[in-house]
């Protein structure tokens, strides 16, 4: 069975580390060696995906302990550079699965087309002949994927809004809700949209011109609820500062307010929040720039942007978290299918749908969210941050091997964490 505790991972030589993931998730040998940069996406695959290619482009994968998603273990990978990620989600997940762990749901997935219809006439009376033929506009758009069609996905309904005020003057837009399963959808809708104009164009007199998705994917939402018990959150730091659960609990809740209220805050709390998910979306092949983009976009959705997630407290006094945000990511097609790291990635975590995926990713979100949130409203973020940055300074000074390490940690105590000084120390370590 798997588990997503697996006690002293860390310390565990990478080699090791592939070993354990062998025993807690039926990872074949070629998966787990798909995870080494060497065996992952090589220059075939890459010379197919994007023109003029070169080569690839290699960022750590580490994998997020811990993880229980609607009762489910879950291993997760996370492929990024910013050094406390992984451990941040890991820790998190630890303290919030005594509460239960994540609870996450998903709306259907639909994404929306949008047609911009020009130089129409009347556009009321155009728009009303539009969904007086919504009928027949669906059964077209129906039928440009058999596959998805097979699977249950389809055209689902056609709205119509008229854009009043514009740079070029007031026209229609049509939105088609297609239901995508278990891809991200981007092709099918785009199909959709190209193969519905003509007929747009016939009953409105007007001229389509844009045909393409909306990454505003507010109809495709994951939604992830999280409890962490009190004493969870008591904690003495190094210096021996004591935090009790209600110190940190309320901490966490200012803290979001600020986020709340105030865009400037809301951005880098959200960017938090994105440290966690796109570190998921990107291992699992799935189109990183789509997300940020609709998340960004739905925390701005009432013309102020704010908090992608709401922090507050039960009546047992626990601390209560949630996110809410669009999750356009798909487990079929594209990189998902192409890229081995990525369909490992995949069969790691156990997940059989887009939907599911969606639930994990929003949980590792609203878990890096926490980290931060609780780093912040305590003993600040550079403590925590500050040995695993010190190690990416000393390897950026120049530092290999054991040096690496004995560099770092000079520099945590000095608390001096500086290109310069690392190449100081390397210096008179080799010097000695
Ligand atoms: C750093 O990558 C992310 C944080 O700035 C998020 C936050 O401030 O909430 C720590």
């Amino acid at each position: 069975m798997v588990t997503s505790r697996i006690a002293g991972f860390y310390n565990l030589p990478l080699g090791e580390r592939l070993d354990r993931l062998a025993e807690a998730a039926e990872l074949s040998p070629e998966e787990l060696a798909s995870f080494r940069t060497l065996n992952g996406l090589g220059d075939e695959q890459a010379d197919h995906m994007v023109e003029n290619a070169v080569g690839t482009f290699g960022l750590p994968l580490g994998i997020g302990l811990n993880f229980v998603v609607n009762g489910r273990e879950v291993l997760i990978p996370m492929a990024i550079e910013e050094p406390s990620v992984v451990a941040g989600a890991s820790f998190m997940a630890k303290l919030v699965r005594s509460g239960g762990g994540f609870t996450a749901i998903t709306s259907a997935p639909e994404m929306i087309g949008q047609m911009q219809v020009l130089e129409g006439k009347d556009l009321m009376a155009a728009s009303l002949r539009l969904l007086e033929h919504k009928a027949e506009l669906l059964a077209e758009a129906d039928g440009v994927d058999p596959l998805l069609k097979k699977f249950g996905g389809g055209a689902r309904d056609l709205e119509v809004r008229i854009i009043e005020e514009s740079p070029i003057g007031p026209f229609i837009v049509v939105h088609l809700i297609y239901d995508v399963r278990d891809a991200m959808g981007a092709n099918a809708v785009n199909t959709a949209c190209e193969k519905l104009a003509p007929q747009i164009e016939r009953i409105t007199g007007g001229r389509v011109h844009l045909r393409i998705l909306s990454n505003l994917a507010d109809q495709r939402l994951a939604k992830v609820s999280c409890s962490v018990l009190l004493k969870e959150l008591a904690f003495t730091n190094a210096d021996g500062r004591t935090f009790t659960g209600e110190q940190v609990r309320d901490g966490i809740i200012e803290a979001w307010a600020f986020a709340a209220a105030d865009p400037y805050r809301a951005t880098t709390h959200n960017k938090g929040i994105m440290n966690g998910v796109d570190a998921v979306v990107i291992a699992t092949g799935n189109d990183w720039r789509a997300i940020e983009a609709g998340a960004h976009a739905y925390a701005a959705r009432d013309g102020r942007y704010t908090s992608l997630s709401t922090w507050g407290r039960d009546g047992d006094g626990n601390l209560t978290g949630e996110l809410e945000m669009p999750m356009a990511i798909g487990i079929v097609g594209g990189a998902t299918k192409v890229h081995p790291a990525a369909k490992a990635a995949l069969k790691l975590m156990g997940v059989k749908t887009a939907s599911e995926l969606a639930g994990i990713i929003a949980s590792v979100g609203l878990a890096q969210n926490l980290a931060a949130l609780r780093a912040l409203a305590t003993e600040g973020i550079q403590r925590g941050h500050m040995t695993l940055h010190a190690r990416q300074v000393a390897i950026a000074a120049g530092a290999t091997g054991d040096l690496i390490e004995k560099v770092a940690a000079q520099m945590v105590i000095e608390k001096v964490v500086r290109i310069d000084r690392a190449e100081e120390i390397i210096k008179s370590l080799k010097d000695m």
